[in-house]
């Protein structure tokens, strides 16, 4: 028990730690009811939930904002409406800031903003990962300027902090205005499903502005944002959902940019995987799930898909090979043939940058059949945005892996983690076919002339597509030249790739001095 000199001050001290603790410990306060009502948490139960038991130290309890105006002359909380400090995750340092909405809706003071600039940095100067669970209206009105000061600051060192240690958001209620900033700079946001919202404006000033009637869900709920923005990474079914994915993702990346990720125990065995040589069908032009095959070759039950239902026509997340942390970005046969388009280009970009910012090796599944043509495309910048998924790949220095297991087709060979781009090996199945385009459309193309002057252009094209298919439809004229190092059975895939990390763990390779790149934004 804490002594103040001063009895009133003790009395007040006494009496707004009681408030605070009920407030945020459900003790009657009907506010608190409320927040559980809607199927939601407190501040502090999420941060009891998510760290290791009894590993949570608190700063910055006594906090209160100093502001004046709009009567909050006479309404103080204990803590400013945000739970900081730090603990342990499966014995991890982590910091974590849990906003409480049960204080002025969560919303973002001076002071609130102090506390949460004071651990960042912290995080920062201490190399471990900084988790926000944000629930917050924005910046508190009251306030004015001194709050998106602060906002300013958060953001600030958020950018600071990207590439240095790893930062996970989630969004466990309303979060408007500045309170969705903070989490879009940061690595992964998860989302809970009906009770979290992310939006710059809300469904209000949305109707006043462009007469639009939309529904807080719909405007910015998980599902819009984990399907047709991209802007979440992970929907989740509810609070203690979200929890355990946090939890389980920090599993796979390191503490900082100079860690490695965890490594678990394996004990070598049979690593011939049978079943993969059944997944390609015999027609290459029907579809198969992706997933199949990273999960055929992985380590058992440890694929952990990230933005899985965003541009679906690309797969990546994180696994593990003999106990090894790694990134894999695969092409989706299964959804748009694979074919790479704007979303799918900036998913995989995004991925591959936060792999190499932390030291995880990347594994490629490749078969595409190019880039997606189109006005929609063309206009919306696939050139641009196709370009990052490049420049991303290029950049980096981690050890770098490709499997083509079927299609590897045009400048989209090219930018799946290919040779000439510093991938360090590249594998192809017999199935593989490494071309320009796809048989019938290069034949159309160069025996043009040759078709249409034939007796019968349909019996002349046939003949064109084979004798084209048997030059370049297989791993074969790539691998003569070097540019596949092997040419290997389905089954042989895990053994292969895991003697390869290995072979490639004390990797070092380093790019041109320069300031920074400039990435096609
Ligand atoms: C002060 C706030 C607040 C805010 C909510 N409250 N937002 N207080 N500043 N920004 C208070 C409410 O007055 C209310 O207090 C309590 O929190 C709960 O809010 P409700 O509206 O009753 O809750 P709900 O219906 O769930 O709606 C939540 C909400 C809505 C969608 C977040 O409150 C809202 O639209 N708030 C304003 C959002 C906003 O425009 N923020 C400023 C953005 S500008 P009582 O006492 O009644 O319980 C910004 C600038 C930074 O952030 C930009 C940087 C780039």
């Amino acid at each position: 028990m804490r002594t103040i000199k001063d009895q009133a001050l003790q009395q007040k001290f006494n009496e707004l730690e009681r408030k605070n603790k009920e407030s945020l410990l459900g003790g009657g306060d009907k506010r608190i009811e409320q927040q559980h009502n809607k199927g939601k948490l407190t501040a502090r139960e999420r941060v009891m939930l998510l760290m290791d038991e009894g590993s949570f130290e608190e700063l910055g309890k006594f906090v209160m904002h100093r502001s004046k105006d709009f009567g909050l002359d006479k309404e103080y909380y204990l803590g400013d409406g945000v739970v900081t400090g730090y603990g342990t995750i499966n014995g991890r340092l982590v910091y974590v800031f849990s906003q409480d909405f049960t204080v002025f809706g969560g919303s973002l003071s001076e002071t609130h903003a102090e506390k949460i600039v004071k651990i960042m940095d912290l995080a920062m100067q201490n190399g471990a990962p900084l988790i926000g669970l944000n629930d917050s209206g924005g910046a508190r009105i009251q306030e004015g300027v001194v709050s998106l000061g602060g906002y300013a600051d958060i953001f600030y060192r958020n950018t600071l902090a990207s590439g240095v240690i790893p930062q996970i958001s989630a969004i466990m209620g309303p979060c408007a205005g500045g309170a969705v900033y903070s989490p879009a700079i940061t690595d992964f946001i998860f989302m809970v499903e009906n009770t979290s919202f992310m939006f710059v404006t809300g469904p209000n000033v949305v109707k006043t502005v462009t007469h639009e009637n939309v529904t807080a869900e719909e405007l910015g709920g998980a599902t819009a944002h984990s399907t047709k923005s991209g802007v979440t990474h992970f929907a989740c079914a509810n609070e203690v959902e979200c929890i355990t994915q946090i939890k389980k993702i920090l599993g796979y990346i390191p503490q900082n940019c100079e860690d490695e990720a965890p490594l678990l125990n394996y004990i070598p065995g049979n690593e011939q995987r049978l079943a993969l040589n059944d997944i390609i069908p015999a027609n290459p032009n029907q579809p198969y799930d992706m997933r199949e095959v990273i999960q055929g070759v992985v380590d058992t039950d440890s694929f952990f898909e990230v933005h899985k239902n965003f541009a679906e026509n690309i797969v990546v997340g994180f696994a593990r090979i003999a106990g090894r942390s790694i990134g894999i970005v695969g092409n989706q046969p299964a959804s748009l043939a694979g074919v790479l388009d704007i979303d799918s280009s900036v998913k995989g970009a995004r991925f591959v940058r936060f792999c190499d910012c932390f030291n995880i090796p990347l594994l490629v599944f490749e078969d595409v059949p190019g880039f997606l043509p189109g006005t929609d495309q063309e206009w919306n910048a696939i050139i641009t945005n196709g370009a990052k998924l490049l420049y991303a790949f290029s950049e980096a220095t981690v050890p770098r892996v490709t499997v083509i297991t079927r299609k590897a087709y045009g400048g989209a060979y090219d930018v799946m983690n290919s040779k000439h781009i510093g991938a360090d090996l590249n594998y192809a199945w017999p199935t593989a076919e490494i071309a320009v385009m796809g048989a019938k459309g290069a034949a159309e193309i160069i025996f043009k002339k040759e078709i249409s002057e034939a007796q019968d252009p349909g019996a002349k094209l046939d003949e064109k597509v084979e004798e084209y298919t048997r030059k370049f439809a297989n791993p074969y004229r790539a691998a003569h030249r070097g540019y596949i190092d092997e040419v290997i059975y389905p089954d042989q895939t895990r053994e292969k790739l895991i003697r390869a990390f290995s072979m490639l763990e004390n990797k070092v390779a380093k790019l041109p001095k320069k300031k920074h790149g400039n990435i096609p934004l």
